[in-house]
């Protein structure tokens, strides 16, 4: 069974979206793309990184990419949903730490900072690299018991 990825942006990260979209699909994974599919028109980031977010709380998606302009819009909504961790990410290094020490299940990406070669490292990283628990379990559940 191939892992289901979800993938939302606005307008700024449509290209990115695509390009990323195209590569996972090559390598086996399901995406479901919750849109927007055209730059055309300006559209509200949380329309689309809500329903990708929520699909990764609901456990129907074991991951999530979420893109705007800068990363943060779409990192602010995914980051309401309980269980979901998105991690605002623009290098290898942090891409990695983000799984490693917060088992960030969802990536958020700036569609005007990243091109596809610059995105693509980042997101096999953050794909590629186990949470290392421990220590980190503890903190990752703190987050849920202090903000209840
Ligand atoms: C759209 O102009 C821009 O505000 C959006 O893409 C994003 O950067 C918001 O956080």
């Amino acid at each position: 069974m191939p892992q289901t990825i979800s993938m939302a942006s606005d307008h700024r990260g449509v290209s990115l979206k695509a390009a990323l979209r195209g590569k996972l699909e090559a390598l086996g994974y399901a995406v479901h793309d919750f849109g927007p599919m055209t730059e055309a028109e300006a559209v509200d980031y949380a329309d689309y990184a809500a329903p990708a977010a929520r699909a990764v709380a609901e456990g129907k998606a074991a991951r999530g990419i979420v893109i705007c302009g800068t990363g943060l819009g779409v990192m602010y909504t995914a980051n309401r949903f309980r269980g979901v961790r998105a991690a605002l990410v623009a290098d290898v290094e942090t891409a990695k730490l983000a799984r490693e020490h917060n088992d960030a299940n969802m990536l958020a990406l700036s569609g005007n900072r990243l091109d596809f070669a610059t995105a693509w490292p980042i997101v096999e990283a953050w794909l590629a690299t186990p949470f290392a628990g421990g220590r980190h379990q503890r903190r990752i559940e703190k987050i849920d018991e202090l903000t209840q």
